[in-house]
């Protein structure tokens, strides 16, 4: 497994900007670059990753695959997408807490669609499409989010509910019972 990368932290041009597309799936660079970002997250204990977070301005996200009852695992192989697209529900959106590897120590109760469906092409190129909800679809929305620039605290309607990582309790228990979870959510993406 190759090095893993530094991440960027907020405050870097880099994660504002809107990333461009990821290109020919047989490029040696991509490949490459999508070995490094895999390592980086599981060096870091993310659940997802997105490529401008290593400084790298392109359309390729990885994350854990979550099974049964929302819970992150490493058992299964992590998914990785190149030019993801999302199709949000379009119903009223759900609150549930977000970290973010380029803001460590910081959590946040961030509105986000509860179900959507993806599309993008996987590693191979090949066109690959889903479905997810919970915390999938969130993690979902908070990687593509950092394909355009965004960082979950631009997505917050209300700073009140930004808290440090030993205060994030507190935040939990402002969700209603079943968008608590059965893990502690707010691990870092
Ligand atoms: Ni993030």
């Amino acid at each position: 497994m190759p090095e893993p990368l530094p991440i960027l932290r907020i405050g870097h041009p880099v994660l504002l900007q809107r990333a461009l597309p990821a290109g020919d799936a047989g490029d040696l660079g991509l490949q490459e670059l999508l070995e490094a970002m895999l390592a980086t997250m599981h060096d870091a204990s993310g659940l997802g990753l997105a490529a401008p977070q290593v400084g790298r301005s392109v359309r390729a996200i990885v994350l854990l695959p979550l099974i049964a009852r929302d819970q992150p695992t490493e058992e299964v192989a992590p998914l990785v997408l190149l030019d993801p697209e999302l199709e949000l529900d379009g119903l009223p959106p759900v609150l549930g807490v977000e970290g973010c590897l380029s803001i460590p120590e910081l959590r946040g109760l961030v509105p986000r669609a509860r179900t959507l469906r993806w599309r993008a092409r996987d590693r191979a190129g090949r066109p690959i499409a889903g479905a997810a909800e919970g915390l999938t679809a969130r993690i979902l929305q908070h990687e593509v989010d950092h394909l355009d620039g965004i960082l979950f605290p631009m997505r917050m309607t209300d700073l009140a509910l930004l808290a440090t990582a030993d205060q994030a309790a507190h935040l939990l228990a402002l969700l209603p019972p079943p968008e608590r979870g059965p893990a502690p959510p707010g691990m870092p993406e």
